[in-house]
């Protein structure tokens, strides 16, 4: 196995796959065996597109960073020609890790052990031919591809990777006026969840947790709302006159309009705008912006552009800021989060933003999820646990990433 090619699931792990109930959440097994792990790193995280980083990490020729993830390291780096590639930080020699830090700048990407050098798009520059009998152009850092939509970053490890121009037209387009390619990162978090992950992604799919556990997410967002005017149509109206005029502002301001649903657009991603509560500008607690206006936005309230990819990455961003999740999968019970909190890259801590302010609501948001997903993966882990029955009305979104992760490993 190169850790490319896909792993046929175990027969336990096709056992689960294969006792799985529709409408209900997943057999025990495929949350909580290292083998089922195993398998969705093959099936799913070597396979599919993943969210790396963002561009502006690396703005110059030379700059590179590191993400580590289903047992692959890749070198995300910037050539010359001002493209981001990336490659398997493997040396093409004996095999050593090339870059030994998270994030770095050079020239060459150079072997600790024995120095052979590469450059930035990968080709090995010692000639091999006459000591070693193969020709440097058989020795070059073995590559993955790589798609920027509109300064996400993402890329995938296997030898064909699936169709995802759509998502990275669409992603591109409606990012645009955002400018994440004029950004910085604020602050980033690193958040342990001992969770599998796709009791992590599970959550973030639907709102019907919220009214109990999100008292600052709720004061910002129409998902409430929405999910009400699901159970009683009759609010429905109420719901869909604030999206026409919230849609009537985007169009004017020459953003793509969006609705008020979580749905996904693609069968593994989205990307559409939805307002905010009347009255806000931003994602924030008193509904006031928390920075300077970021990219080429020029009016306060582009509602939030939520784009969701299946299976590492969220991103939600306003007039402001943006804030951002990517998940890499540790082990069957564990996932490491990182959050980003990104802001206009002229924006002056002190000045334009408090970080305190900046953060509250999505850090508070993020750590009541990490806490519920930590308690459901402690229960799922119980011999008492069998799967239970989704809401066929509030929970659909749920439903639909199961039946996605489903028609992945089964296929
Ligand atoms: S292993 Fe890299 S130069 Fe020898
Ligand atoms: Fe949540």
């Amino acid at each position: 196995m190169d850790g490319t090619t896909p792993q046929v699931p175990t027969p336990a792990v096709m056992a689960a796959l294969a006792a799985y109930q529709p409408g209900r959440s997943l057999p025990q097994a495929l949350y909580t065996s290292p083998e089922a792990f195993a398998a969705d790193m093959a099936k799913i995280h070597r396979k599919h597109w993943l969210f790396a980083g963002y561009g502006f990490e690396i703005p110059n020729p030379g700059d590179w960073f590191v993400y580590t993830v289903a047992g692959a390291e890749i070198i995300f780096a910037r050539g010359r020609d001002m493209k981001v590639r990336g490659f398997h930080n493997v040396c093409r020699h004996r095999g050593s890790r090339i870059c030994l830090e998270g994030h770095g700048h050079s020239s060459v990407l150079a072997c600790p052990y024995h120095k052979w050098s590469y450059g930035l798009d990968g080709a090995l520059l010692l000639d091999t031919a006459k000591e070693f009998g193969v020709p440097k152009s058989e020795l070059g850092l073995k590559q993955v591809a790589v798609a920027d939509a509109g300064g996400l970053l993402f890329f995938s490890i296997a030898e064909n990777p699936p169709d995802f121009s759509e998502a990275i037209e669409t992603i591109g387009r409606k990012m645009k006026p955002h400018a994440l390619h004029r950004v910085k990162i604020a602050h980033q978090a690193e958040y342990r969840v001992k969770a599998n992950w796709k009791v992590v992604f599970e959550n973030n799919r639907e709102c019907y947790h919220c009214p109990t556990n999100h008292a600052e997410y709720n004061l910002t967002a129409y998902d409430v709302e929405r999910d009400r005017a699901v159970m009683d149509p009759s609010l429905l109206p109420a719901i869909e006159a604030i999206v026409a005029k919230a849609n009537e502002r985007f169009a004017k301001l020459g953003y793509d309009t969006g609705d008020a649903s979580s749905n996904m657009t693609g069968k593994n991603w989205r990307c559409h705008r939805t307002p905010l509560k009347e009255g806000f500008v931003t994602q924030s607690l008193d509904g006031k912006p928390v920075s300077r206006l970021m990219g080429d936005v020029k009016e306060w309230d582009s509602g939030t552009l939520r784009c969701t990819v299946f299976p590492n990455f969220w991103q939600h961003t306003n007039c402001d800021y943006a804030c951002a999740a990517r998940l890499t999968p540790i082990s069957a019970n564990e996932t490491l989060v990182r959050g980003y909190w990104l802001v206009d890259k002229d924006a002056v801590e002190g000045k334009d933003y408090e970080l305190p302010r900046l953060l509250e609501m999505w850090d508070a948001t993020n750590s009541q999820d990490w806490v519920i997903c930590e308690n459901q993966q402690a229960g799922i882990s119980s011999p008492a646990y069998e799967p239970g029955p989704y809401s066929t009305l509030r929970e659909r979104n749920v439903a639909h990433f199961v039946d996605w992760y489903l028609g992945e490993m089964r296929g």
